[in-house]
């Protein structure tokens, strides 16, 4: 646990509206917190340095602080459930997928009340149950292991007149080299299950949350009364019709609410549950055939949830500063300092125009949904590369892989080797600080950034050059859409602007059709779908289906979305590639270093004259640009895009500058990869285009298509020609003359 961190409820705010930050100190105690507005997020100080701008602020000083932890772990939470009498025999059973089987028992479905507990679920010894009373404890494995990915129905049964507690297990299909089927029969005797309590799928409940939870999938858990013996439930649970001998008193149809958090109950007592720290529902059952890929066409066949022991929701940390932002706050980045005894941590957040536009027609769009879905993104070894520089830099020296207590991201794998779905922005982004480094920067004077401190290389250009700009947010275009946009002249995007919405995708199309002017100045973006969670954006969904650069690949018939029902993947994949909007879409991947683009002839076209001005000598075809920077080295890196007209770019695009790279780690996308061979040649797909297009009404759009180019940006003093060039199409996109698509008779 870091010394002091915390996590805000929003990404942005405009003044007068209300911002509330949850702040966790370890142990307690008093901290120090203070807000600045944040000019430049580098702490390299061979670069432009860390710099910003303290701002006056009524809660600045010292508070109180607490401790505030997360609690790992998916599980449902049925808050009331009654057993009734107790006189008749009752049974708990479920069908179960596991993937985790580890020496720890896992809970399958646990109730206690009046004094009374029972948890059954599995272990390294098959099913257990453990059944504390106020007399005693019986405590039973039945002694034969489950395998691991495979389905088998599992039921306990307690008889109040026998005194005895039964377990038993079979598979759904039987192994040949052992045969997994089990029962065992213990004494319980004066042991008695009735009347109120309360229960949970997937976890045992303990205290105010739960322990012991589940890894893997759980279908159909059920309580049932007065069953005709264990034989009976194992066969109902199999067949997966009603039981005819027993009375039901719960069965959570979790096939039901796909996209919400509700567990429905079927039964009388309507003892629904609710979904805890999102597990990953619109997964395969036990029933399902492989015939059927979109789980809304026979929901039945995805009545089963994938839980995981380190899944995380909403970690519902109290808010610890809530304040209203002021009038005289100015469009841009901020950042909350926290200082406890020398440990430090910061929090971005973006402060919009109280109406957008009023400020400046020149908007940054911060990629917060990429920053969401990135965020925890555990790499082994990390923290420990960038320690020593940090420190000697003065920045943050914290990263995810020394500090899983604030989850996983996904790209990352779960603890039982499934594909990390879910995201969060309700935790700690540690990661999504400035004044923060990613890595050591292979370059000798490099930075080494990524993400917001290195986004702030745009807005830190912008502020230097005397453009005034606002920062809008991707959750701000998510939920207002094109008309949004519609307030700014020009809009420029982030290093990094991978993930989008459909809503985003279609807001920046939109925008863009209506004379919008669009500057990408990122690589591998509008790459990803993700589906926000029915309770807005705070959480996404993200299936990895089919193509792409991705660290795992979802599973046969999961690859539509729980939240939407909507299929997941590459936006390519989706019909709508980068190219048909940006010019430019992911075409290869390296290590981070960077390497500089040449102008081609296409820099003389007279509908880009304006891109050379005051530079006429540096910008001709065959000089270089982007030669040096601060991420990599170069600006031609890392992630990189390519024009293609095939793939959407339009016929009447000009390339005024490429980089084709002949550094052996950059490889093809997988997406364009059918065999062994590359899909063509290296100088076709290894490279970056510079691409410029006008669009509808007016609009133009320029795209550098690689990660690495804004670290070129602070180069000589911001003085570079990737910064000068960048420089004059921002102005002339900020003007308000129309630009003209030229006929085909004039190209
Ligand atoms: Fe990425």
């Amino acid at each position: 646990m870091l010394p002091i961190t915390g996590y805000v409820d929003r990404w942005s705010v405009r003044p007068g509206e209300e911002i509330n930050f949850m702040i966790g100190v370890r142990g307690g105690g008093r901290y120090r917190a203070r807000i600045a507005r944040v000019i430049c997020g580098d702490p390299n100080p061979q670069g432009p340095g860390y710099r910003e701008i303290p701002v006056s602020w009524a809660l600045e000083g010292e508070h109180d602080g607490k401790e505030q932890r997360v609690a790992k772990g998916s599980w449902i939470d049925i808050p009331l459930l009654d057993l009734g009498t107790g006189e008749r025999p009752i049974a708990f059973a479920a069908t179960i997928w596991p993937t985790l089987i580890a020496a720890d028992r896992q809970a399958v479905l646990n109730w206690r009340g009046g004094g009374v507990a029972l948890t059954f679920g599995i272990g390294a010894k098959g099913v257990f149950c453990r059944l504390a009373t106020p007399e005693g404890l019986v405590d039973v494995d039945i002694g034969v292991p489950l395998t691991e990915r495979a389905w088998h129905d599992i039921a306990c049964l307690f008889d109040p007149a026998t005194g005895t507690l039964q377990l038993a297990q079979a598979p759904r299909k039987a192994r040949l080299d052992r045969d997994e089927r089990a029962e065992k029969s213990v004494s319980a005797e004066s042991a008695r299950l009735s009347g109120a309590g309360a229960a949970a799928v997937a976890a045992e409940r303990s205290g105010d949350g739960a322990h012991l939870h589940f890894n893997g999938k759980i279908e159909r858990p059920r309580i049932v009364a007065g069953v005709g013996g264990i034989g009976a439930v194992l066969a109902t649970q199999r067949i997966g019709a009603a039981t005819s001998s027993g009375t039901i008193i719960a069965e959570w149809d979790l096939s039901i609410g796909i996209p919400t958090d509700m567990a429905a109950d079927i039964g009388p007592a309507k003892a629904h549950g609710r979904c805890v720290n999102l597990p990953t529902r619109a997964m395969t059952g036990s029933r399902w055939t492989g015939a059927c890929h979109r789980w809304t066409e026979e929901p039945a066949q995805w009545g089963a949830i994938h839980f995981h022991n380190d899944d995380i929701g909403d970690a519902g940390w109290t808010p610890s500063l809530s304040f209203i932002v002021p009038k005289d706050w100015a469009s841009g980045v901020y950042a909350l300092h926290l200082e406890k005894d020398g440990a430090r941590d910061n929090i971005v957040f973006y402060v919009r125009a109280a109406i957008a536009g009023s400020q400046a027609k020149v908007a940054f769009l911060a990629p917060t949904f990429t920053y969401t879905v990135y965020s925890q993104y555990q790499k082994k070894g990390r923290e420990t590369l960038i320690t020593e520089r940090s420190r000697a830099w003065g920045a943050l020296a914290q990263a995810p892989d020394g500090h899983p207590e604030y989850g996983v991201s996904p790209y990352n794998f779960h603890s039982d080797g499934s594909g990390v779905v879910m995201s969060t922005m309700r935790r700690p982004l540690i990661d999504k600080r400035v004044n923060q480094i990613h890595l050591v920067d292979p370059s000798p004077y490099g930075s080494g950034l990524y993400w917001i401190a290195a986004d702030s290389y745009i807005t830190d250009l912008l502020t230097r050059k005397g453009i005034d700009f606002e920062v809008i947010t991707d959750h701000d275009v998510h939920a207002e859409g094109a008309e949004l946009l519609s307030n700014y002249a020009v809009v420029l995007t982030g290093q990094h602007p991978e993930y989008h919405t459909t809503e985003t995708l279609d807001a920046l199309g939109a925008y863009l059709e209506n004379g919008g002017r669009f500057i990408y100045l990122g690589g591998n973006g509008f790459y990803w779908k993700v589906v926000p969670h029915a309770s807005g954006p705070w959480a996404f969904e993200l299936r990895r289906a089919e193509g792409g650069i991705r660290l795992w690949a979802t599973q046969p018939g999961e690859s539509y979305h729980a939240f939407d029902g909507s299929y997941g993947g590459l936006w390519r994949r989706l019909g709508r590639p980068p190219q048909m909007l940006a010019g430019v879409g992911f075409s290869t991947q390296g290590e981070y270093k960077g390497f500089p683009y040449t102008f081609l002839d296409g820099i003389l076209d007279p509908r880009v004259a304006f891109m050379r001005e005051g530079m006429e000598g540096n910008a001709k075809p065959g000089s270089i640009l982007g030669e040096r920077g601060l991420m990599g080295g170069g600006a031609a890196g890392h992630e990189l895009d390519r024009a293609d007209t095939s793939l959407g770019t339009p016929a009447h695009a000009i390339i005024v500058g490429r980089a084709v790279l002949e550094d052996p780690t950059y490889q093809p996308v997988n997406e364009e990869r059918y065999d062994h061979t590359w899909p063509a040649a290296r100088e076709d797909i290894i490279r970056s285009d510079l691409t410029f297009f006008e669009t509808p009404n007016g609009g133009a759009v320029f795209s550098v298509g690689s990660m690495n180019f804004i670290g070129a940006l602070p180069i000589d003093n911001y003085g570079s020609v990737a910064a000068r060039l960048i420089t004059n199409i921002v102005k002339r996109f900020a003007s308000s003359a129309p630009f003209a698509a030229p006929r085909i008779a004039d190209i």
